[in-house]
């Protein structure tokens, strides 16, 4: 199981469009590494590796970076094993998932390969990938929300708003 970097701390004076959340036709763009702010194509998402920290970015180049809410994380799975809640919200395989953790907000950072399960470092919840972060381990109880995506000249595209509140109940 894999880590992911920290969440940064929340910008001061975030403005009014970096906390939207993700729009329709917002392309997605690296949230760490050197490649930090720079649009995600669709070929930089390979089977088999850990999930890509990333947020929304909107038609100017502005991040949606002011709000934890608008963090995901995207991957790459094989299509056939999407499950009919999953695929219509995948493109080509690639899916995405709110890096809000649903049961006491933690960033879902740790990933099983072998389970394809999102995992949780807080308190160990896992969900998993291929079903729409349905719980396959609890504390939590809620999946997480998915961003659906499509690929435009072979850029990850927002597809549509975000399939459930992001956020987590207070515990
Ligand atoms: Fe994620 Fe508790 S915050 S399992």
């Amino acid at each position: 199981m894999g880590c992911l970097a920290p969440l940064p701390a929340f910008a001061e004076a975030a403005s009014p469009a970096s906390k939207l959340r993700p729009q329709i036709g917002d392309r997605l763009a690296f949230a760490t590494g050197a490649r930090a702010g720079q649009p995600l194509a669709a070929s930089d998402v390979l089977r088999g590796t850990a999930p890509i920290p990333a947020w929304p970015l909107d038609a100017s180049g502005l991040l949606r970076d002011g709000s934890r809410l608008n963090r995901v994380h995207v991957l790459r799975l094989d299509p056939a094993a999407l499950s009919v809640r999953a695929a219509p919200n995948a493109a080509e395989g690639v899916v995405a998932y709110a890096a809000m953790c649903s049961h006491a907000g933690c960033d879902v950072a740790g990933w099983n390969a072998e389970t394809r399960g999102l995992v949780c470092p807080c308190h160990g919840s896992e969900f998993s990938a291929e079903d729409a972060a349905a719980v396959s381990k609890g504390p939590a109880t809620k999946p997480l929300a998915m961003l659906p995506l499509r690929i435009e000249n072979g850029e990850l595209r927002v597809a549509r708003g975000f399939t459930r509140k992001v956020g987590f109940a207070p515990v």
